[in-house]
């Protein structure tokens, strides 16, 4: 054990009443320490991500495959340090550096896990954790379920958030022409600095204008994650084979579901040979340990870039403020949250 003295409690954020709102349904808690036990590993989280919608979706208990029953455990990446491993482990030691997923082991100071579940990285810094999982998750989200082609028109919404702004650079780095959006002038900087060949702030132009004007032949592949009007035009937008993918809906997935009069989705995709996606990460699992190697190597390659927003959060005590300001649409990038 390489920590100087081994405490006996630390601290962990959970769910005590879930009451739809992140900041009234959370508190940070005790935890009673305990040793890691056979076949497991004690992980130091250093950076925690912030997964504002998930987190929020939780708190309304709202997440399809999860029952929220307070009190409940929550965060769900982060990087750390391994700090004492269990009997029978061997491939880890103290000091290694670590990336781990699951739900209700990132937002707290330690967390005990299965050997076999964490990834080793280099550095437990922000940027890895940006890579794990939302770098992971834009991989799979594009190449398996938009399956991408070199030569592709792509699109991508939220495209300088902390998943989009992995999406256009695999789509660059798969020879596509892409197409970034964002609804702030701030962002469209970054898209640029991204590689986006055409960056676009849909509250400026008329992005069914501009798909028109300048992308008669359609989209090859259309990534959204915000859903909405954005969502409408994509459809409308899609290229003979074209694939939509459906990676989220930031824009209303707290807001009563909307009724909209749309002539039925065949009359849009058929003679198109055309297709609708949804991709929700925790039904593939089967690719995320390739895509995890892969997008790891792209990035100490130094062939993509892994942003983190610079406003600095704190503390578990600062994980709702993290939370509101990536649910006010401010960021670009990943935003995460420090622990130590
Ligand atoms: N499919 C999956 O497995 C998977 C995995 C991870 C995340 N997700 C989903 O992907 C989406 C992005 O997640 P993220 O954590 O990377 O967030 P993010 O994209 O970093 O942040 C959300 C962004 O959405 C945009 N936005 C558009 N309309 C908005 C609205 N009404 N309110 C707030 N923001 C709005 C904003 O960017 P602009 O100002 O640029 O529009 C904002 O920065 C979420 O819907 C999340 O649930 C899905």
């Amino acid at each position: 054990m390489s920590e100087t003295r081994t405490p006996t409690r630390y601290r962990k954020l959970v769910i005590h009443q879930a009451t739809g709102d992140f900041r009234s349904s959370t508190s940070v808690v005790d935890e009673a320490w305990r040793d890691p036990g056979s076949g497991e590993v004690l992980i130091r989280n250093e950076y925690a991500g912030c997964n504002a919608i998930f987190d929020k979706n939780l708190c309304r208990n709202a997440v399809r495959y999860v029952d929220v029953q307070p009190p409940f455990d929550m965060g769900v990446e982060a990087v750390g340090k391994i700090v004492a491993v269990g009997t029978g482990v061997t491939e880890w030691r103290e000091g290694d550096c670590v990336a781990a997923t699951r739900l209700g082991s990132g937002y707290r100071e330690y967390q005990i896990a299965a050997a076999s579940k964490p990834i080793k990285v280099r550095d437990a810094t922000a940027e890895i954790l940006a890579l794990i999982p939302s770098g992971i998750s834009a991989m799979v989200g594009l190449e398996r379920i938009g399956e991408v082609t070199a030569g592709d028109t792509v699109a991508v919404s939220a495209a300088a958030g902390g998943l989009g702004h992995f999406v256009v650079q695999l789509a660059k780095l798969h020879g596509c022409h892409v197409i970034g959006i964002t609804g702030s002038d701030d962002k469209l900087a970054v898209l640029r600095e991204l590689g986006v060949d055409r960056p676009i702030n849909y509250r400026r132009e008329d992005l069914r204008e501009v798909l028109a004007r300048e992308y008669p032949r359609g989209l090859d592949v259309a990534y959204d994650s915000v859903g909405g009007e954005i969502f409408d035009t994509f459809v409308d937008h899609v290229a003979f084979r074209g694939r939509v993918v459906v990676s989220g809906h930031t824009s209303d997935f707290d807001q009563e579901i909307e009724f909209v009069p749309q002539p039925r989705a065949y009359r849009k995709l058929y003679w198109k040979s055309a297709s609708i996606r949804g991709f929700q990460n925790q039904a593939f699992p089967e690719f995320f340990a390739e895509a995890a190697a892969r997008i790891l190597d792209l990035y100490y390659q130094g062939r993509l870039r892994a942003l983190v927003d610079p406003t600095p959060f704190t503390g578990l005590d600062q994980v709702a403020d993290a939370v509101e300001y990536l649910l006010a649409g401010k960021n670009a990038g990943k935003v995460v949250v420090k622990l130590r």
